[in-house]
């Protein structure tokens, strides 16, 4: 069944802001990621910019995370709001307390669980023995937080599977504050199904969730299985997915990684809603990290951007030989096995560099490794996390490549859009909904979109990538040009999507 339309179906054209005279909306906002005090990947920046845009609106949001050792950088302060709160979670007791600090640039309220037993780690995920632990305080001691300061949520807007347990805690253990939650509805985000908080059934009594066992899905439970996204999934009153082509594809066996039958059960309310671009972090206009400002109608500075990128990369510069930028978690989702099939051959034979950043799995950190030592005039790779380089590869590349296995959304292809850097992406998720394929005739389109997730199919898109691109001057390079403005013009600020969300909001509270 399709998602339902309306609210959450439009791609990046259709959004709207909330009407006039609309009432003001509390909504607590919990997710495990918020840049820039923890950011893994995108749900850092959907989790900043969402809360930034309806605070903005007149909203009254309180964004609510763990306290991970990376959290405290010089000059941030942090006041106490909670020094104690005691969580019963059957089994475990634990104590945490809760600081707060702003939004940098807002007076946006940020509170930060405290607990250093389960968050004072350098990374903020990856302890497969007390991961379930760990999330389940993050939802326990959110809705605490409400109680010990008196807010009272229309709207608590939860995010994968971290946060998943806000629901049906909602709905059990603390009902009884009808003062704090008698009005509260609960939306959850899919941001990427492929993780899904799923534990052994013994889990259960460690994390408080005992005696309401019933409320949780029986047959998972006899197979000995309690899944935290599906917990959410059964138990939010709406659910939205990061783009609307990434909500019908979930509700399908192919995408859903076993979710499927759920989702399709909650079919009513779910929603597709397009991520955005947070217009102060990226906007080649006024982009503090990079090194010139450029804008669609002068790309000069766009120029002077590549060059120094392959500087600082220590390759040769030529204006004509185009770059193309990859800045991604280096994970199987993101489809970099193919790469390997087709990069080489591709160096080979044709002009072009490429500019790599990103961390992840060592078979794709030792293949850009390996290829950036076969050609080294041709291939720079930083194995990091960087972002004043993120931004520099996106201003400073001529192409952006993104061949995604399958992709919620995706961020990086909607940044590369509007630094004037084309993107070549597969066919999935977000990507269908924010890139449309070059039209050289009609000059329409923003990008390079391959349709099957095979070698063939990424070696035709970077092909055709580089055949558009021609030699660079002349009437090739004017053809680029409108390609690039194509992509620079469209209206993907999260201006333009906040007002989906609140019509999800207004539909569950009416
Ligand atoms: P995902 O959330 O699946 O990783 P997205 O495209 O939605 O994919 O978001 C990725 C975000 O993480 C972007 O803001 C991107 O710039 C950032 N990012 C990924 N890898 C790195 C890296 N190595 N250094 C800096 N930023 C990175
Ligand atoms: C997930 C998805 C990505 C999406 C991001 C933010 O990490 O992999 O596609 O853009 O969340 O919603």
């Amino acid at each position: 069944m399709p998602p339902k339309s309306g609210a959450g179906t439009g791609t990046w054209n259709s959004g709207r802001g909330p009407s006039k005279g609309a009432t003001r909306v509390n909504i607590l906002f919990v997710s495990s990621e918020v840049a820039p005090f923890a950011k893994a990947g995108g749900l850092g920046d959907v989790s900043s910019a969402l809360p930034r845009h309806l605070h903005a609106l007149g909203h009254d949001v309180r964004v609510v995370l763990p306290m991970y050792a990376r959290v405290h950088a010089p000059g941030r302060t942090f006041t106490e709001v909670v020094p104690e709160i005691v969580l019963d979670l059957g089994g475990n007791r634990v104590l945490v307390s809760i600081v707060r600090t702003e939004l940098p640039g807002t007076d946006l309220p940020v509170y930060f669980v405290r607990c250093p037993g389960l968050y004072d780690r350098p990374s903020i995920y990856g302890y497969a023995r007390d991961e379930h632990l760990r999330f389940a305080v993050l939802s326990f001691a959110a809705l605490a937080m409400c109680q010990h300061t008196g807010f009272a949520p229309d709207i608590a807007h939860v995010n994968d599977w971290q946060s998943a347990l806000v629901p049906l805690l909602l709905k059990t253990k603390f009902a009884w504050d009808q003062r704090i939650f008698g009005r509260t509805r609960s939306v959850l985000t899919i941001h990427n199904l492929g993780h899904q908080g799923t534990f052994g059934a013994g889990v259960l009594g460690a994390i408080g969730l005992g005696d309401v066992a019933g409320y949780v899905h029986q047959d998972e439970l006899r197979s000995d299985r309690f899944g935290f996204l599906l917990t959410g999934i059964l138990h939010a009153n709406a659910i939205t997915a990061v783009s609307p082509t990434y909500a019908r594809e979930l509700m399908t066996p192919a995408h859903g990684v076993g979710l499927d039958p759920f989702l399709r059960m909650r079919a009513d309310v779910m929603f597709g809603i397009l991520n955005g671009i947070d217009p102060t972090e990226w906007s080649p206009e006024t982009d503090a990290r990079i090194s010139h400002r450029y804008g669609v109608d002068d790309l000069e500075g766009k120029a002077r951007c590549k060059e120094a990128l392959l500087a600082s990369g220590g390759l040769p510069h030529k204006k004509e030989i185009p770059v193309v930028g990859i800045v991604s978690r280096l994970v199987w989702q993101k489809g970099f096995d193919l790469c390997m099939g087709v990069l080489p051959r591709i160096l080979r034979r044709r002009a072009v560099q490429l500019a790599v950043l990103g961390t992840g799995e060592s078979r794709y950190e030792e293949f850009f490794h390996a290829l950036s030592r076969a050609f080294p005039r041709q291939v720079v790779y930083r194995p990091a996390f960087s972002e004043n380089l993120a931004h520099q590869i996106e201003a400073g590349s001529d192409m952006f490549l993104m061949p995604s296995r399958y992709e919620p959304c995706g961020l990086n292809q909607m940044y590369s859009l509007r630094y004037g850097t084309p993107p070549i992406v597969h066919a999935t998720g977000g990507l269908v909904d924010t890139v449309r394929p070059w039209d050289g005739r009609a000059r329409r389109g923003t990008g390079f979109v391959f349709e099957h997730f095979d070698e063939a199919g990424l070696a035709w898109a970077i092909q055709r990538a580089l055949d558009v691109w021609g030699s660079g001057r002349g009437e090739d390079r004017a053809r680029w040009r409108e390609l690039q403005a194509n992509g620079m013009r469209l209206p993907l600020s999260w201006e333009h999507r906040v007002g989906e969300y609140l019509e999800v909001y207004r539909g569950i509270l009416a």
